[in-house]
């Protein structure tokens, strides 16, 4: 067959060569103007929306702008790292104003006097260690906890669902919270969620004198942040976190190991002058079935 086919390719066979080479020659021609057109940015391959939206930056400066509770007064926000042991960093203006003040205000009808936990019994129990009074507000309450939870596992990489109920806290003049980890040591209380991984303390008000948040382990110059000159002595014990309102302090009390880092040691100092009012939020290494 192949045999008898071949006299087509006859006479008429040259003229049609020339002629296929001439197409195939432009095409070449052709796909290297499109290569050099790429190459220069003029022309660009369309690809799908939804893999271009993961490279555009874009959407962070419109998350940030709408960010605040919704509200159009919202200030500057960043993020500062203020130590690597512990690894701590302080987003500032976390929360709007009205953010803190609704806080307060479906916090202040229900608060106790604050109670520790008790490392042989697991359960809570009365302490001089701990003088503020506080109240904890269940996962997911409404719309605003929701969307400040959100927030915070935005912050922190760390699921909505391994999250504790917020706890709100006010501490009047001469209340203070020694010292201490928020890693359990018992067995009892890592029986829901495991251990605490992170802890995000967010300031509800300004406090005029005293009330920082201190981590006297902390390694580093701690006489090096810019506001050593405003704190307490017992601020100047460590390194120390002045409250503002709104922002939020991130500490974590796991190494990136997933040992326990000890230097993760903090403590609120007494209230000089003021009040002080925060909200803590603790996230467990697994869910935390609340
Ligand atoms: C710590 O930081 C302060 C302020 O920046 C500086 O004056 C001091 O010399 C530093 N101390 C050490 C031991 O580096």
């Amino acid at each position: 067959m192949a045999v008898k086919g071949r006299p087509y390719y006859g006479r008429g066979a040259a003229r049609k060569t020339t002629s296929w080479t001439l197409v195939l020659s432009m095409l070449v021609m052709l796909s290297l103007l499109i290569v050099i057109l790429l190459s220069l940015g003029i022309l660009s391959i369309p690809s799908r929306k939804d893999s271009s939206k993961a490279h555009d930056l874009s959407h962070l400066a419109h998350n940030s702008l709408h960010s605040g509770g919704g509200d159009e007064e919202s200030k500057d926000q960043w993020v500062e790292v203020i130590s690597w042991e512990p690894r701590a960093s302080v987003f500032h203006n976390f929360l709007s104003k009205e953010e803190c003040e609704y806080l307060i205000s479906i916090a202040q009808p229900h608060m106790e006097k604050s109670t520790v936990v008790d490392s042989d019994t697991g359960k809570s129990k009365d302490s001089r260690v701990r003088t503020s009074s506080g109240t904890f507000l269940a996962r997911g309450r409404d719309k605003i906890i929701r969307n400040i939870e959100k927030k915070i596992a935005d912050f922190t990489f760390l699921p909505v669902e391994h999250g504790e109920g917020l706890q709100v806290l006010h501490y009047e003049v001469g209340q203070k919270y020694e010292p201490h980890y928020d890693y359990f040591l018992d067995e009892f209380n890592t029986q829901n969620g495991g251990q605490r991984i992170a802890t995000v303390l967010m300031y509800l008000s300004d406090v005029e004198e005293g009330g920082e948040t201190v981590f006297p382990a902390a390694k580093g110059n701690i006489s090096s942040v810019p506001w050593w000159n405003e704190l307490s002595e017992c601020g100047k014990g460590g390194l120390s976190v002045k409250p503002k309102m709104g922002d939020a302090l991130l500490f974590w009390s796991m190494k990136p190991d997933a040992t326990l880092d000890p230097s993760s040691l903090h403590g609120g100092c007494p209230v000089i002058k003021g009040n002080k009012w925060s909200s803590t939020k603790w996230i467990r290494v697994h869910e935390y079935k609340a």
